[in-house]
């Protein structure tokens, strides 16, 4: 299953009610959520208060991506905010196997993310334990950047160790993803596909669906082999 998953930064601040409903009734599944904390990044986003009110006006997946320094001090929070899946980066939990089950423990989904020069053997031991990994397509901490090339091979490459164990975890992708390269990246082995200014520059709603016949035909194509 494909599932797009907007990212919120993209969107206009000013009537952020407004663009999640658009995208929303235009069929994305999740809301990508990026928390920043100004030192794992270089950048500060939004927390806990922004999320909590917009759990109020919307039923989409709250996927939580934690650019934050030990993200553990935070789950809890995070999760009673809304969240329904939490990634944390690999580079920043000095404890990844703890706060992963600390995720695991709070009743979210839980997810790793990597970023772009990390490489996919630094979650090997815990991919049974995850229910999603975050290939980082571009580094962290903007949105609006071009996508990494060299990160599909590495998308290529997980999937392909994610089969070898068995497990049918998900793979999600996020920077600088466009509808001119959803398909590379779905043929690689992604299945949850961020996109931030390719969704809310424009007509979101447009745009949504644009991604959503991406994955469709994909899918036809995949099912005729
Ligand atoms: C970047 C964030 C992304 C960002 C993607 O650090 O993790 O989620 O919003 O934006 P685009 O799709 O514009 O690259
Ligand atoms: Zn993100």
């Amino acid at each position: 299953m494909y599932i797009l998953a907007p990212s919120l930064l993209g969107a206009d601040f000013r009537k952020l009610e407004d663009e999640i409903r658009t995208v929303e009734q235009a069929g994305a599944g999740y809301l990508h959520l990026d928390v920043m904390d100004g030192v794992f990044v270089p950048s500060i986003s939004f927390g806990m208060p922004v999320i909590a009110a917009l759990r109020r006006c919307s039923g989409l997946t709250f996927d939580v991506h934690m650019m934050v320094e030990e993200p553990i001090r935070y789950v809890r929070d995070v999760r009673e905010a809304g969240a329904d899946l939490i990634c944390v980066h690999a580079e920043a939990c000095r404890h990844l196997d703890s706060t992963l089950e600390e995720i695991r423990r709070s009743g979210a989904r839980v997810g790793v993310a990597l970023n772009p020069a990390t490489p996919i053997s630094a979650v090997d031991l815990v991919l049974p334990r995850v229910d999603m990994v975050l290939v980082m397509t571009v580094n962290p901490g903007f949105g609006g950047q071009r996508l990494i090339p060299y990160t599909v091979e590495k998308v290529r490459g997980l999937r392909e160790r994610i089969r070898e164990l068995g497990l049918s975890t998900d793979i999600q992708v996020d920077g600088g993803v466009t509808p001119d390269n959803t398909e590379e990246l779905l043929a690689a082995g992604a299945n949850v596909v961020v996109a931030g200014s390719a969704v809310f520059r424009g007509e979101a709603g447009k745009n949504v669906k644009e991604f959503l016949d991406i994955f469709r035909a994909f899918q036809e194509r995949a099912g005729e082999r």
